[in-house]
């Protein structure tokens, strides 16, 4: 009679199991025959009353039961457990999102395009300090103090900061400090590119108080302006465009003599000043566009960098960084290139 009962138990379970739509489903059937108060248990509670002789085989056969009835919910929770696998399986050859790489910024760019045409002349690329002392900002660049050559450079100095020999604390308004830098380190032959942050006191369309500027500076025997006016046209022309040119024109600087200023070549004209038909050019009005300071070292800021004028010679040049990358790509307010606005980034 238990026997019969046990065995429909039996079928009945493997059917249910076999029918089960999905993991809920079994847990629900698990309950109800094998949970503790399921149909199994039931009928262990009858075993004990049962005649001696027949429990044996009796409780031999629910426990088989039993086992059978877990092995087939195990293989058909595997089943389900593998279609699920199943629905999450992706193809591995189909292309992968991209995830958005930034580049180097603007000016980053830049620097390393001017560190790499100069490096092709033999340019050797330094950095000196920004917070310098007077001595090398002004004083040994032949600008005693109280000289008005000074309030060019709308100078920050630091309170804090004094030296008994070098004078007061400054942010380096230009980068002509390295000039005596490199001279007290290097030997003549020198040819040295150095770039840095600089400071000054002036905020518009093409001047942020904080700016980079590039500074060359060549000091051997017999050096002239002709070397100065090569390096120039190489310059330009690598970085500009090969149709490109420099121009220097007289001017003043106190740490060169003779000085001048250096322009180059308009994009539109190309030094003519004039469209075709005959108009001012509406880019530089006059065929050339301003870009620096550049001249031949003064004799005394060779003497004040240990250098004997008498032997050696050299030039320098210097200007900012984002000068020329405004002009050669035509973007038309400084403050762009340090608001880290992505749209204006990500065009380059
Ligand atoms: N230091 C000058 C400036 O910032 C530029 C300059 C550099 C001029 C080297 C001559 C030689 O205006």
């Amino acid at each position: 009679m238990i026997k019969n009962q046990i065995n429909n138990l039996k079928n009945e379970a493997i059917g249910e199991i076999l029918e089960a739509k999905d993991g809920k489903a079994l847990e629900e059937i698990r309950a109800r025959f094998l949970g503790r108060a399921g149909k199994i248990n039931e009928l262990t509670r009858e075993i004990p009353k049962l005649p001696k002789e027949e429990r044996a085989p009796l409780g031999k056969l629910l426990n088989e039961t039993k086992l059978t009835v877990e092995e087939a919910l195990w293989q058909a929770h595997e089943k389900f457990q593998a279609g699920k696998e199943k629905k999450e399986w992706f193809d591995v050859t189909l292309p992968g999102q991209k995830p958005s790489l930034g580049h180097l910024h603007l000016i980053t760019q830049a620097t390393r395009e001017i560190v790499d045409i100069f490096s092709r002349l033999g340019f050797k690329w330094v950095r000196y300090p920004e917070v310098e002392w007077d001595w090398y900002a002004f004083e040994g660049l032949n600008m005693p103090k109280n000289h008005p050559a000074r309030d060019t450079l709308e100078t920050y100095f630091i309170e804090e900061l004094y030296h008994p020999k070098l004078g007061k604390g400054v942010l380096t308004p230009h980068t002509s400090s390295g000039q005596l830098r490199e001279m007290e380190q290097t030997k003549p032959p020198i040819r040295m590119l150095n770039i840095a942050k600089c400071y000054r006191r002036q905020s518009d369309v093409s001047h942020s108080t904080m700016f980079y500027q590039f500074e060359g500076l060549v000091v051997d025997e017999k050096i002239n302006i002709t070397h100065l006016k090569g390096t120039l046209d190489y310059f330009f022309k690598q970085f500009f465009g090969p149709e490109r040119q420099a121009r220097i024109r007289p001017f003043h600087f106190r740490f060169t003599e003779p000085s001048f200023e250096v322009d180059v070549s308009c994009s539109e004209c190309h030094g003519v000043g004039k469209q075709e038909g005959g108009e001012v050019c509406r880019v530089c009005k006059e065929g050339w566009l301003e870009i620096g300071g550049a001249g031949m070292v003064h004799p005394n800021v060779l003497r004040n960098g240990g250098i004997d004028p008498e032997k050696y010679t050299g030039y320098a040049f210097g200007w900012g960084v984002e000068r020329v990358l405004m002009m050669k790509y035509g973007i038309g307010d400084i403050r762009l290139l340090f608001d880290n606005d992505l749209r204006f980034l990500e065009q380059f």
